[in-house]
């Protein structure tokens, strides 16, 4: 089986695509390298003794991806290539609006005219908001998002439902991340933020091999057991697990599938904290600072509907998400440079 992988270069397509050769699924990645390093390609064959097929390149490029299409047999495609941090997106609308929305939809008429209909989502729980309850099931409302980044990626999910409705021949499958976080466990691969890392585990994780002085931890009054926010952190390469999952438990059963891809575990930013300083051996500094806008105090996944439905289940711990991340950015300290 042959998958294009587009953003396969990323933090979570390229943990993907090795596990996708381990399971003997061929990747092709298209990525445009706005947020990935080419050192990314030798690590992938490094761990698979496979270097895949790598076509340099926008998804907004309708002439390059026909290429694609044609030069190679592709069964499926998953579809990471997007930009993802939250701030920017406040400041550059125009730029998420373009790369993520138009970006997938450029993608999904390329894939109908090559006859190819089978196509996995990188969504995200943020489409969720601020939800009423926890764990969130895949039936809680979507759409009240509070930046554009959360946005585009409803409208992307609201674009790919009318898709299904109308061609209803088409395997769609929306994947709501949680919080992806670790690395591989070779400590070859892992995320590599380009300048302040504006999630919790990166930022924790530069803390502690003594590139920034201490994390902030943006509030401690919120109506949790410890007042600091909770999240559903989950290994990346469960993430990538759950990829294949969904490729081959629904790629080819036309339907809109729609699941959370988290561990149903909810953690606090003083857990991670208190976690990673037992992986890295030495305190993390911290210190308390207002809240962030934005953020919420709770989230995290019910995980029944993925469970039952494909069989997939995350395994691995906090410690072991912590513990990867260490491995690699110790042995990484400056990322692929
Ligand atoms: P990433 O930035 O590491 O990977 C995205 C990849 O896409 C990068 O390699 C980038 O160079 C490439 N890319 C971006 N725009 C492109 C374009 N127009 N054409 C071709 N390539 C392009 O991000 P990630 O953490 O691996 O996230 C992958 C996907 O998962 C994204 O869509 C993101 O929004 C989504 N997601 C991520 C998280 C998270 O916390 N990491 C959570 C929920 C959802
Ligand atoms: C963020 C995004 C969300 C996106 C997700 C995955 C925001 C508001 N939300 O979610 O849209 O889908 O990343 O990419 O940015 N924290 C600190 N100090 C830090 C960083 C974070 O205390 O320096 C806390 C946060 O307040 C939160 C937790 O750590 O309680 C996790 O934060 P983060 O890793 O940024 O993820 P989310 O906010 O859940």
């Amino acid at each position: 089986m042959k998958v294009l992988v587009t953003g396969g270069m990323g933090y979570i397509g390229s943990h993907t695509c090795v596990q996708m050769i381990e399971a003997g699924i061929t990747p092709v990645i298209i990525d445009n390298l706005c947020n990935a390093k080419r050192e990314v390609l030798n690590r992938i064959k490094n761990l698979t003794q496979t270097t895949p097929v790598f076509y340099e390149g926008d998804v907004r490029d309708e002439t390059l991806l026909d290429r694609v299409f044609s030069e190679q047999k592709i069964d499926s495609v998953v579809h990471f290539a997007g930009l993802k941090a939250v701030g920017e997106s406040v400041a550059k609308p125009l730029e998420y609006y373009d790369n993520n929305v138009n970006g997938s939809l450029v993608l999904a008429r390329a894939m109908r005219k090559a006859g190819v209909k089978s196509l996995v989502f990188s969504s995200s729980a943020t489409v969720y908001g601020d939800p009423a309850s926890v764990p969130i099931t895949e039936s809680f409302p979507t759409g009240a998002t509070t930046n554009p980044y959360g946005r585009s990626k409803y409208m992307v999910e609201e674009c790919l439902r009318d898709l299904f409705y109308a061609e209803p021949d088409w395997s769609i499958t929306l994947l709501r991340y949680f919080n992806p976080v670790g690395a591989h466990p070779s400590g070859s691969m892992g995320e590599d933020p380009q300048g302040i890392p504006n999630n919790l585990m990166p930022f924790i994780a530069q803390v502690a091999v003594g590139r920034r002085d201490h994390l902030s931890v943006f509030g401690d009054d919120y109506a949790t057991p410890d007042g600091t926010g909770v999240r559903d952190y989950i290994h990346v390469m469960d993430l990538a697990d759950g990829h294949i999952a969904a490729i081959r438990g629904v790629g080819n059963k036309a339907g809109l599938h729609i699941y959370n891809l988290g561990t149903g575990q909810g953690s606090s930013v003083l857990d991670m904290v208190n976690a990673f300083t037992a992986a890295c051996g030495h305190d993390v500094p911290y210190q308390i600072c207002p809240r962030r806008p934005g953020d919420i105090a709770e989230c995290w996944a019910s995980t029944a509907k993925v469970e039952a439905d494909l069989g997939w289940k995350a395994t691995r711990t906090v410690e072991q998400m912590t513990a990867d991340t260490w491995n690699w950015q110790s042995k990484n300290p400056n990322g692929y440079e």
